[in-house]
């Protein structure tokens, strides 16, 4: 096993760090380096255009991932929702013909999972999984499989498959908003250019990194919190799902405009805050950072350099500028490392949680 982990310690630390590789072989093939289109031969231009919403099923930090796609699609004009897969059987909005379920599900094992898609394909829905797993029961099952590529995961807690998951719901969303505009060529071709641009950004990103400081200026705090607004809200939650998963502290994500309806009252000088910058209305997160640095709590920012909340924050992890649309997904890569550094200095064993498991085959 050790010989597995190469130079790092535990394999979570090993697949972080793997992120640039698994990003790029997740969009080998699927940017047009010529036009720089979208090349998704999965789904030619035209296969969504009767597609009127879209629905999205996953667990844990695939649920994660899947809320991330959901805003993103949304902001994109196409309606869609996110949902738990083991609340879908009763919660799931109409589905029909039209309805469009995308299973996000890395081992495509997962049994919560696996029911919702079946679920969903009973209803008439057309289906897709987004996963890791090359004939696994969901991508069989599911008319069809987008697959990541993003390598194997032997971490139980989710990293590269996480941030591979939500790239490809990127470039699947761009192909869905496209061919709802009756537009195959609609693509913003900007977004493309930043997301080609991913793998390089999060290799300089993890060769500076503060996180490890970070995890230890805040090590035995009380509780930790995660805040940030539209697609950097699935990052907080992931943030804290990620930190509780393997540090056993108490964490927890919340959207920056919930703080001041309730969670306010558990800030304290002994609960830093973690607030995302994805520049999302970040002057309104920014106001929500500083109430809970009004009440003691110190505020780390994660966001560019240049970003104003770096003069108000107390501490600062550095994401390189990028597209919106996928800040998000390199502030968590820094979450990540604060996660790992501070399970390490607590001694827990980082690749194997209590309690936890890789894929849950049971309901
Ligand atoms: C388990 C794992 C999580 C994972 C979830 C969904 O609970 O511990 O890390 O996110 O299953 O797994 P899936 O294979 O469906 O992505």
């Amino acid at each position: 096993e050790q010989a597995g982990k190469g130079e790092y310690d535990h394999f979570m630390l090993k697949e972080i760090n793997e992120q640039p590789t698994a990003l790029a072989q997740a969009l080998e093939g699927r940017i047009d380096p010529d036009t720089g289109r979208i090349a998704l031969s999965d789904f030619e231009p035209g296969t969504f255009e009767d597609i009127e919403s879209v629905q999205f099923v996953a667990c844990g930090t695939s649920y994660h991932a899947a809320l991330y796609g959901s805003l993103a699609l949304n902001q994109a004009g196409v309606q869609s929702t996110a949902l738990l897969a083991n609340e879908y059987s009763v919660s799931a909005p109409p589905i029909d013909d039209d309805t469009l379920v995308v299973a996000v599900t890395q081992s495509g094992e997962t049994a919560d999972t696996l029911n919702a898609l079946r679920h969903a394909a009973d209803e008439g829905a057309s289906t897709v999984t987004v996963t890791n797993v090359v004939g696994s029961t969901a991508a069989r099952e599911a008319d069809e499989a987008l697959f990541i590529r993003a390598g194997p995961e032997i971490g139980v807690a989710a990293t590269k498959t996480f941030s591979s998951q939500a790239v490809m719901l990127t470039l699947l969303g761009q192909r869905i908003a496209a061919d709802q505009r009756g537009d195959p060529s609609a693509d913003r071709s900007s977004l493309l250019a930043e997301l080609a641009a991913m793998p390089d950004a999060i290799e300089d990103m993890l060769a500076v990194s503060d996180a490890e400081a970070i995890a230890d200026q805040y090590a035995n705090s009380q509780s930790y919190f995660f805040i940030g607004r539209g697609l950097g809200f699935s990052v907080a939650l992931e943030g804290a799902l990620k930190f509780k998963e393997i540090t056993y502290e108490h964490a927890e994500g919340f959207a920056s405009g919930e703080l001041k309806h309730g969670p306010l009252a558990l800030v304290t000088p002994d609960t830093p805050v973690f607030a995302v910058f994805t520049g999302e209305e970040d002057e309104k997160t920014l106001k929500n950072a500083e109430e809970a640095q009004t009440r003691g709590a110190p505020v780390i920012a994660v966001c560019p350099a240049d970003h104003r909340a770096v003069e108000v924050a107390d501490e600062h992890l550095e994401i390189p500028e990028t597209d919106s649309d996928l800040a998000g997904l390199l502030a968590n890569v820094q979450l990540q490392l604060v996660s790992y550094y501070a399970a390490d200095l607590l001694d827990r064993p980082i690749d194997k949680p209590r309690n936890l498991a890789k894929s849950v085959t049971v309901e």
